[in-house]
């Protein structure tokens, strides 16, 4: 029997983002109002859903509680759900035991990890959720990445001193604007769709072979690297992820590209290998090529940028090429993106709550996969790894169930 948390009635809290810019916030009323009649209680900061139009008053008329301040939230919340990190501040106000949910990235600031394990959290990370079939609607990365694509293409035609698609007009023949998508997977397909939609002519380039006909469906034309059949069989891991390519690959890309991004009004850069930095794909002497006034997305920015001279959160023109490199893009959608994350969030926690009680199953692939720290250790093993420490081994099943009062666990079972 999985180890199991008792409440009378699990209390889930909901505050206000503090990160600057996040406009998000993990529940949406109907959300919070469908986890009500499953019989939990939901408690919402005052405020917290303002900046995604999701008002104080439509959470009360779902059934939730309007709590004042953060303080008077967290001492009261069994389960806390948030977008980003929580700052050291919100960190000192959760109780020890609180599971608190929420997009983490340890990778990338895996201090955070010790924080929480020493204030006794059980942290679940939404971008550690794996990427497998059964995970698919609890998996926060694709629905952001959704809204990002969508996005990069929006900023990129508001900011190209020229239209996207084709027009003939009394005035002359408008050309199309001609793209360029770097990287096919969730973000690229959907930026692919919304540039055609737009009427631009677009090409794209990713180095997993098997995504050419994605592309194509879409109305792309697939930039194809010519690769010998070890490169193929290497280009992509059986978790369906690309793989870093030998340099020699890289070379023969790297001249395709730069053929290609002179023609182009427009890039958009989403090309990522889990756990590395952002393979950079386009140089300073590819962005001096292209025609004055295009336009780079660089979706990639937080990881270091695909394309050289990118700066995070900064919009910098070199050599008359605008680049843009926000990290956030879905908080600047935050409607959708609020909405598509509630669901996400509320999905797993059906998967963590069973009759009403938080049950944390870590022989389940998901729950383990999720969970950064859980009995005052950090049980993650990529984020140990990243701290330069020793994961804990994963908590020992009780016989048992035990109760909230029980502070969880952690066995002497070892992690295989
Ligand atoms: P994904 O894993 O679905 O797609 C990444 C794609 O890049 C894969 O198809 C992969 O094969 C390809 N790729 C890897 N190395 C490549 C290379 N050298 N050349 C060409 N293609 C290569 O990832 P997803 O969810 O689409 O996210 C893409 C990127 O966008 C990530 O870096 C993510 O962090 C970022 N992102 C940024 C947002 C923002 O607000 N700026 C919002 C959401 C995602």
């Amino acid at each position: 029997m999985p180890f199991a948390k008792r409440t009378a009635l699990m209390k889930i809290a909901v505050p206000r983002e503090t990160a600057e810019g996040e406009t998000r916030v993990a529940l949406t009323p109907q959300i919070a109002g469908q986890l009500v009649a499953d019989g939990m209680e939901v408690l919402v900061q005052a405020g917290a859903g303002e900046a995604s139009s999701n008002l104080d008053d439509a959470y009360k008329e779902a059934g939730a509680t309007i709590v004042p301040d953060a303080a008077a939230l967290y001492g009261q919340a069994d389960v806390v759900l948030r977008v980003g990190r929580p700052s050291d501040e919100e960190i000192e106000m959760l109780k020890e035991g609180t599971v608190l949910i929420g997009t983490l990235g340890t990778l990338a600031k895996p201090e955070l990890a010790q924080k929480l394990a020493k204030r006794g959290v059980t942290a679940i990370s939404m971008d550690a959720i794996p990427r497998i079939t059964r995970a698919q609607s609890m998996d926060t990365l694709s629905s952001q990445a959704t809204v990002g694509g969508y996005k990069a293409v929006l900023m990129a035609a508001e900011r190209l001193p020229k239209f996207f698609p084709l027009l003939t007009t009394a005035a002359g023949t408008i050309r199309p604007a001609k793209g360029i998508v770097m990287g096919a997977g969730v973000a690229g397909l959907m930026a692919i769709g919304t540039a055609k939609r737009l009427g631009a002519v677009v090409e794209a380039t990713d180095v997993r072979p098997v995504v050419k006909e994605q592309v194509q469906s879409l109305g792309g034309t697939f930039i194809e690297v010519e690769m010998t059949e070890e490169e193929k069989a290497k280009a992509e891991t059986a978790g369906g992820y690309a793989t870093e390519m030998s340099d020699d690959y890289k070379r023969r890309q790297a001249e395709l590209i730069a053929e290609r991004v002179k023609e182009a009004d427009f890039v958009i850069t989403t090309a990522l290998i889990p756990g590395r930095p952002a393979p950079k794909l386009v140089t300073d002497e590819m962005v001096k090529s292209m025609k004055p006034g295009s336009v780079i997305i660089d979706m990639a920015a937080e990881m270091g940028g695909n394309v050289e001279g990118t700066e995070p959160n900064k919009e910098v023109v070199k050599h008359d090429v605008l680049i843009v490199g926000y990290t956030n893009l879905p908080a600047t959608m935050p409607g959708s993106a609020t909405q598509m994350y509630a669901k996400n969030l509320q999905t797993l926690i059906k998967h963590l709550v069973s009759d009403g009680k938080l049950e944390l199953d870590f022989d389940d692939e998901i729950t383990k996969g999720a969970t950064i720290t859980h009995g005052g250790k950090v049980v993650h093993e990529a984020t140990a790894k990243a701290l330069g420490i020793e994961v804990a081994p994963p908590p020992q099943r009780p016989t048992e169930q035990s109760d909230t009062s029980a502070a969880p666990a952690a066995s002497e079972k070892k992690d295989s």
